[in-house]
């Protein structure tokens, strides 16, 4: 039953036929939490014809995610997404219902549950291994140059994270120079990322959707295409392996081709398009977060040579030196970890989560929130909510430490990874960020590179995909560990 029209909650006055869309500039994330002051914790915004109700403070999330997360728990759908049919087979962009349980389940047990995390360190080991190798020889082309730039650090980890996807859901290095499908993948994903980060006008003013003004759909449509046409590809081709021989090591792809459903309302088997987007969309969502998290992380520790000290010295403590990290030192590195939650609440990849969608009208802290209401919650403001964090502005790991805290979705204060129904459901890729960002710092030593110090370095972030730093991060590496080998 639809409730009667009530308050709407309160934000600022807007343009008419345009509404806020003006007044939200290029970082709506800080825009918005400069807002707060005036405004208070939830935000109402209308962007062209989008209403958009934005959650600012721990308070408000707590209320939203405990109380009223089902109302909330669909998407809001972009013109963009809709290339393809792309959201039709989507798990992130599906309806709250039985396929969207199935897709979630293949990800969260099948893919990531403990177990079968534990049996596939060994890709990751190899990933971060090659990693490291290529980091090495980069840097051995800058040694002795007097101008050292440094590397572009975030590339690597990017490279990494991308190959680690392929080798876990594949069993493919897609960086293999000798794949030319694998760079092209690579090439042709990159730019879905670049071009899925950005404002489509289109969004606000359904109107102007058959004219696509900044040919954003176009450009997708075409790259989607090229995308899945690389994925079909390797399905394919798995198809035709399997009936050739069918002892191989089982992964990913294995599950999503031998998948029956249980007959209740599960689909029976999936189509080849819900398996290649299946395929595009696990790519998309574990790349990017990753690698920006890495790079900033990597940031605040150079421009906080303390923690540097500290984190290393606990990884010659723990880890020891001479000795590549393991999965199973991860638990024990207690600084380490407290980097990476101090990482998240500075810096969450994904300022907005992944914005949400009222399913009917709903009464939310006595506003009348109508149906189909965009959703942003703002971890990048919660992060800093100063009722919350004390010194909210300053990296701290500290304040970390035997702090019960943590992301994974029952402390609103901290949620890079949403939480609810529709929370992260790659969340145990985070031993990713901490494999990564340990053995980076363990293996070598490093220095601010492109001629900048922690006192001139820029530390503003640009919202595309992922909220990135603005001026790649440029470090020197030089290494201090010999191989393990
Ligand atoms: C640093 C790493 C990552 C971060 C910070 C991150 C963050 C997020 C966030 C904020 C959401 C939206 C949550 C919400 O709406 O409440 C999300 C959704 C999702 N993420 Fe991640 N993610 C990361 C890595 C991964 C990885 C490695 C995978 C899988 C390979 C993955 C798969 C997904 C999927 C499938 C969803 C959609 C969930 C749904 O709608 O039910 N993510 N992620």
């Amino acid at each position: 039953m639809a409730l009667a029209p009530g308050k709407l909650p309160p934000g600022p006055p807007g343009w008419p036929i345009f509404g806020n869309i003006f007044d939200l500039g290029t970082m709506p994330h800080r825009t918005l939490t400069r807002l707060r002051d005036k405004y208070g914790q939830v935000i109402w915004l209308r962007l062209g014809s989008l209403n958009t109700m934005a959650i600012l403070s721990t308070k408000a999330a707590a209320e939203f995610f405990k109380n009223h997360d089902l109302s909330f728990a669909e998407r809001n759908i972009t013109e963009t997404m809709r290339a393809h049919d792309y959201h039709k087979s989507s798990v992130a962009l599906a309806p709250y219902g039985s396929y969207w349980r199935v897709l979630r389940r293949l990800v969260t047990v099948d893919m990531l549950v403990n177990k079968r995390i534990n049996e596939t360190a060994y890709i990751r080991r190899k990933c971060i291994g090659n990693m490291l190798q290529w980091i090495e020889d980069e840097a051995s082309k800058i040694q002795g140059e007097s101008n050292r730039n440094g590397i572009h650090v975030a590339r690597f980890v990017f490279l990494l994270t991308f190959n680690l996807l392929g080798n876990l859901m594949l069993s493919r290095d897609l960086l293999d120079p000798d794949s030319k499908e694998g760079s092209e993948f690579f090439v042709v994903m990159s730019r879905l990322m670049d071009l899925s980060g950005k404002g489509n006008i289109a969004d606000f003013f359904p109107w102007l959707k058959w004219l696509d003004p900044q040919g954003l759909k176009r450009k997708t449509t075409k790259d989607l295409g090229k995308a899945i046409g690389i994925a079909s590809k390797f399905v394919k081709q798995r198809r035709e392996d399997k009936r050739l021989s069918d002892n191989n090591k089982r992964d990913f792809l294995d599950l999503l081709l031998e998948f029956e459903g249980n007959g209740k309302g599960e689909p029976a088997k999936f189509s080849d398009q819900d398996l290649n987007i299946f395929i595009l969309e696990l790519f998309m969502a574990g790349s990017e977060t990753t690698s920006s998290t890495v790079e900033w992380a990597f940031t605040e520790l150079l421009c906080n040579p303390e923690s540097m000290i500290k984190v290393k010295a606990e990884l010659s403590r723990v880890v020891g030196p001479n000795k590549k990290v393991e999965e199973n030192d991860i638990q024990k590195l207690h600084y380490l970890n407290a980097v990476i939650k101090e990482t998240f609440r500075l810096h969450p990849p994904l300022p907005f989560l992944v914005p949400r969608r009222a399913l009917q009208d709903t009464e939310f802290m006595g506003y009348h929130i109508p149906q189909n209401t965009q959703v942003l919650v703002n971890a990048w403001a919660i992060g800093r909510d100063p009722e919350v964090w004390d010194d909210p502005l300053s990296f701290k790991p500290e304040r970390f430490m035997g702090s019960k805290i943590d992301y994974k979705g029952q402390n609103y204060e901290l949620i890079p990874f949403g939480a609810g129904r529709r929370m992260c459901a790659g969340i145990l890729g985070d031993r990713v960020v901490h494999l990564v960002l340990g053995s980076l710092l363990h293996h070598f030593d490093w220095e601010l590179g492109g001629n900048v110090t922690k006192d001139t370095i820029d530390m503003k972030d640009s919202l595309g995909v992922s909220m990135r730093k603005l001026e790649p991060l440029l470090a020197v590496p030089t290494k201090c560990l010999k191989s393990a080998d």
